[in-house]
Order: C-alpha cells, then structure tokens, then sequence
C-alpha cells in the first residue's frame, strides 16, 4: 500500500521525573530515527509527542513532596521539552494531557463511545483506605503478585513479571497512601467490553500482523488474546484527570490509559490548528500510516486497548505497526527511577556537551530491538572511540584535510576514474536501498550498522590509496581520489542525517551543501569540481578514561547511597511500651573485657573474662563474625548484669552484652563516650 502520509508517535512520558537513556533507546531515538528519514524521502509526516501529565504516578509524586499534581507536571514537562529539544528529537509538537484542547478531545471520545451504548455501567466492591478517604486505584495500593510472588506489584501491573492486574488480584494488599490494609466499599464505573473485540483483534493482529509486527509485539498479543480478554474499568474515583462527562459521574475521571492515547490525537489537533491545516486526514484516512513507538511495557494498550477504543468510536484509522523495544539496563541493572538508577538526559546533555550523536549512536548500536540490552559507560566510550572517531571522524578529516593541503580546500575534478573506481562507486550507490530496507522494518541497529559500513567503505578507500604517497607521482589520481572521497563524505551527510543529525549538519556545512533529500544518497556527483569547501572541524573527539570514571564513579555513589536508605528503611518499629519499675529493673553496667577466646567448634561465640566493677564475670557472646578476641581486650563494652545465668555451650554465662544490630544484621559494641570506671550504671 502506498500512504500518502505518516502519523508517527511516541509513548508520552509521565510527566513525574525527568527523561533516561533507557526511554531514549526504547522509544525517542528509534522513533526520531525513522521521522527523519520519512522527512528526507519528502513524504507528509507529523511526529507527535507530549507529557502524560495524569494517572496516579504523578499525584503520587506530588503527595510525596506536598505540593499540588499541577506543580509537578509543569515542572518536569517543560524539563523534559527542553531536554528532548537539545537532543535533537524532532517532534513537529510536544504537547501535554492537560491542556484543555486534550481535555475535551479525550471526554468528546468517551461521550461519543458512551452515546453509542458501548460500555457496560457496573457497581461492585473495590479496595478504600477509610484513613486517606479514597478508592484505592492502579498504583495507589501495593502487594504480592498472585504470578510471581513479587512483594511491590502494584494495582495496575507487577513490574517484576509484568503481567497487568488489577488492584482485587494482589495477596495482602496495602494502601500506598498510609501503609493501611484497604476496606471492600462499592463504586460504580465504565467498562469497556474488551471480551467482545476478541474476533476481531484476533484477525486484524493475529492472522493481518504475523508478518511484519515485532515478534516480542506479536507474541505479547498473542498471549494477551489467548488469555481471553476481560471488560476494563476506564473510569477512576480520584480527582486529577479528565473529568467522566456524564451526568451522575462526580468525583470520577477517565483512566490514564483511556486518556493519554488519545493525547496523540489532541496534539495532532494542536499542531494542524497553529499551521492552519485539517488534523482528520492525520487519524481518519485510510491511506494514512499510524505508527506507535513504546516501549515493551505499553504493548497491550497501543495494541489492544487504545485500537479497541478507536474502533469503538467508530471514525479513526488503527496503527499500522508498533514497533516496541525491549528494555535497556544500566550496567547490568534494571534502570529504576526510584532508585535513580539511570543515566538522566538532562544531567548527560550538561556532563558532555555537543556530544548529543555520541549518544544517539551507542544507543542504537545497542538497541534493545529483540531483547533487553544492556548500557555501560565503557561501550559507550568504545563505539566513541573506536567506531565514530576511528573510523568516521578519521575519513571525513582526512578528506577535508587532503583537500585543504593539495587543492587549498577546492573540490579538485573528477577525471576519468569511473573506471577504475567502478566497483566503489557501484557500491556506494547501493547502500541507500539496503538502509532504507532496514528502516522501514524498523531495524534501526541494523540500518546504522550498514551506515557505519558505509563510512568504513570510505576508510579503507584513503587507507589503500594512500594519495599522501600517490600526490608525488601521480597527482592526476590524487584528484580523483579526493573528489571521490568528498562524495563518500556528501552521502554520509545524507545517508547519515537520521542517526546522527548534528554530525549530518556538521558535514554539510563543511561541503556547502544545501537541502538533502534521501534520493540524492547513492549518487557520486553530489558535489561539483571547483566548489570552495568551509574550514574543517573535527566531527568526533576522544572521550578519556577520566570522564568515563566520573560517570561510573557517580552510578558506585548511587550504589551506596541505595544500600544505606535500604537499610535505614528497613528499621525495626519500636515495641509496645513498658512501665518505668519494668525498665528500672534492669541493671545495665559499664564493663571492662579483660581476656577473650573463641569458643570452640563455633562460628559466632566468643567466651570472654570481664570486670563488672562489682565481680569478674565469664559471658558468652555471640561477636566472633566482627571481632577478633585480641582487639577487644581492654574494651569497655555495656553489660546487662542481672539476666539470669544461661548455659551456653557447656559455659555458664552470667550477663549479656548489649550490642547494636543494623539491618544487615552487623554487630557493634556501644562505648561510652567518656572513659567511666567498670561499675557504673547505664540508665
Ligand atoms: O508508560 C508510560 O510512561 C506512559 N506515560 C506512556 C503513555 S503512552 C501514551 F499512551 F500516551
Ligand atoms: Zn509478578
């Protein structure tokens, strides 16, 4: 089918914390990838994106820091506009869910679906915390996954299995808001019947899609259909969203996933409105090509839900394809915003500066197409190095080099070389096909690997022929080679533009090129004899060990930092409590250790000799795993003096050291902080 114009978007991020390089690979840099290159072949294309400025994640951030959602979102929206600007992801718009453009497309849809008699109005029992006064929604209570036994799954969905559930699902929940077990308290809300779109889902996915959808994308279908599908709650007793416009609906807004789709359709709306064109043709004709870019957790809603929500309506196109990713890890962990586990853009776009291609390239050569993939600072700094500087950014020098030096940066002609070069040439002119057959399956590794090739081609071409040699007795020749080889660098400015556009740019400048198109790739007279090139900068530039170290330095301090709010977290609550006389009757002493040894056949006692002040005393204690018997002679430790003698390994044992335990379970002793005489009383 040939379309006549291109609906692209990408998954709107929650607008509760800024953007990482795993929503990069996944979602952005793919996405902007294929936008680009959609721009070059001229075709009519609108990117959309935008914040996903509803749903419970954000109003659970802005409890957290007590401050209204509406700050939250407006402050991380314009963050991340920002940052995705700076990162060259070119989107026609970046909007927001809560502008009122989008708040009344998304109650336009409900309506209309709800007019139609599509859902189905259902009254039943759902968890409430009575403490927080509220229905307990999606992520707003926590427990055990009844799949995989996770402790922290949450209402909507266990991100340990991933499988999606529901709030009623999880083994002993809790309500996230005050830690409470919930109460059952009834409600009323909108379901969409999702059971009655089995069929067609099933054609239009199952038996339209096996070819040329993803196979984790279809797999995941697949399995959801299979599974049988149940009706779905699009509606939510919470305060924050987009209001249920029906009668009797008070205090309810649309889920966030009934909501944040249709955000694709308010920007589109958005964005034809400020050009002054019509949006329809974007989302209602048929010759239109949707295209969704998520990432591998949104699958069921861009496949299953948002379609079956289009369809209900009634007027809208449904997505072509949805090209999802897998995951990208940090250094062999899972990224976790929470944990600030991540590498953030917008601390990147600071820490290395028109370093943007740098990024855009080791995410991709790394994409997480087919499986989770795994980010570290030292590939990142290898495909730099190695690959961009060694092999790209060398070519291009040397060129523009060569040229300054022989020709005073004038394109030297051509000559005659077709023949000799014929086999380059022929191979030159071949890659834009072999790309583009990439791309437009959505195997944008592939595609910058066959760039790469491309660039590597030119390399090799300088490194054989070496002119530097050549211009001494074959100056003719050298000609040619430059001219040929500032058209390898022209056709890696263009072939060049989606995965690395600032680089793109750079090149183009240098040669005085003007607008490209993708059918200019291929072709070995893209620059003319005679042409006046600009000064040559260098494209790429070493990255050192030490800005590598910092990077990691700062993931190792992450580390710790997790370690320590784990275990401060997980501090035991305090007993009940006692009468005074309970704890007057307990005799704590300062006690000095006079001799110490290990106890025998065990791995944890330590049988030690000390001065209570009012006798010399044996006590067993169980230290042996953080103390060694010779350093603790002379300490003065605190010694419970009235506990009854307990017979410890065959030792009588007459009182009890008092040590800390921390969460790891690491014993201390506790010093008194001046040097009292053994004897005196702790109270
Ligand atoms: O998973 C997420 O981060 C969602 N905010 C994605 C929404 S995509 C679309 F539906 F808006
Ligand atoms: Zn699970």
């Amino acid at each position: 089918m040939q379309f006549k114009r291109f609906t692209v978007t990408s998954a709107l991020p929650y607008a509760n914390g800024p953007v990482h390089i795993g929503h990069l690979a996944g979602v952005y840099v793919p996405a902007d990838i294929y936008v680009r290159y959609l721009r070059l072949l001229g075709k009519d294309v609108v990117y959309i994106g935008g914040s996903d400025e509803h749903g419970v994640p954000i109003t659970i951030k802005a409890r957290k820091e007590g401050v209204p959602p509406r700050e939250i979102v407006d402050r991380y929206h314009s963050m991340i506009k920002q940052s995705f600007e700076e990162f060259g992801i070119s989107f026609d718009i970046y909007s927001r869910t809560s502008s009122d453009i989008h708040h009344n497309t998304a109650a336009e849809i409900f309506r209309t679906i709800f007019d139609k008699g599509v859902f189905d109005e259902r009254s039943s029992m759902q968890l409430y915390d009575e403490a927080a006064d509220q229905f307990l929604a999606d992520r707003y209570v926590t427990g055990t996954c009844p799949h995989c036994s996770f402790e922290k799954a949450y209402g909507d969905q266990c991100e340990n299995c991933g499988t999606s559930l529901s709030p009623l699902e999880l083994i002993n929940p809790r309500s996230a808001l005050s830690g409470n077990v919930p109460v059952m308290k009834e409600t009323t809300h909108w379901y969409l019947p999702l059971d009655k779109d089995e069929e067609w889902l099933r054609e239009w996915i199952l038996e339209g899609h096996k070819d040329d959808w993803k196979v984790n994308v279809y797999g995941q279908c697949k399995s959801w259909i299979d599974q049988g599908l149940r009706p779905r709650a699009v509606t939510r007793d919470l305060d924050w969203g987009v209001k249920v416009p029906i009668e009797g609906a008070e205090g309810k807004v649309l889920y966030v996933w009934f909501d944040a789709p249709i955000g694709y359709i308010s920007a589109t709306k958005e964005w034809a409105a400020a050009l002054g064109k019509n949006w329809e043709p974007y989302w209602k004709s048929n010759d239109t090509k949707l295209v969704h870019f998520i990432g591998k957790d949104n699958i069921v809603f861009h496949c299953i839900i948002f379609p079956s929500i289009l369809k209900a309506e009634g007027s809208y196109i449904l997505p072509d394809n949805v090209p999802a990713n897998e995951f990208m890890n940090l250094e062999s962990e899972k990224i976790s915003t929470s944990r600030n586990w991540a590498v953030w853009l917008h601390e990147y776009l600071l820490d290395f500066p028109g370093k943007q291609d740098v990024l855009r390239y080791a995410l991709t050569a790394n994409a997480p197409e087919t499986k989770d993939n795994d980010f570290t600072w030292k590939d990142f700094q290898a495909r730099n190095n190695n690959e961009l500087v060694a092999i790209f950014g060398n070519f291009v020098n040397r060129t523009m080099v060569l040229t300054q030096k022989f020709y005073e940066g004038i394109v030297p002609e051509k000559g005659n070389a077709e023949g000799e070069y014929a086999d380059i040439i022929r191979q030159i002119s071949e890659f834009p096909a072999l790309i583009a057959s990439s791309l437009e399956r959505y195997r944008f590794r592939e595609a910058q690997g066959i760039f790469m090739d491309l660039a590597r081609l030119g390399n090799k071409f300088l490194t054989d022929q070496e002119p530097w040699k050549l211009i001494r007795t074959d100056p003719q020749k050298v000609k040619e080679i430059i001219h040929l080889s500032i058209q390898i660098c022209a056709n890696l400015a263009i072939a060049g533009e989606p995965f690395l556009p600032f680089t793109s740019q750079k090149i183009r400048t240098m040669l005085g090129m003007g607008e490209i198109t993708w059918e200019m790739a291929g072709n070995c007279a893209l620059i003319p004899d005679g042409r006046q090139l600009g000064e040559a900068h260098l494209l790429f530039a070493k990255i050192e060990d030490d800005m590598i170290e910092h990077q990691v330095q700062k993931l190792r301090m992450t580390k710790e930092e997790n370690t320590e709010a784990q275990l401060s977290s997980s501090v035991l609550p305090a007993q009940p409590s006692i009468e005074f006389n309970q704890f007057a009757a307990i005799d704590i002493r300062i006690a000095t250790i006079l001799e110490a040894e290990k106890v025998a056949k065990t791995k944890k006692l330590l049988k030690l000799k000390v001065d209570t002040g009012i006798d010399q005393r044996v006590v067993v204690s169980g230290i042996a795993e953080y103390y060694n018997p010779e350093e603790i002679i002379g300490k003065q430790v605190l010694l419970l003096v009235n506990l009854e003698p307990r017979d410890i390994k065959g030792i009588a044992s007459q009182g009890m050291i008092l040590m800390a335990e921390n969460a790891a379970g690491e014993l201390s002793f506790v010093e008194s902080e001046k040097a009292f005489a053994a004897g005196s009383r702790v109270k």
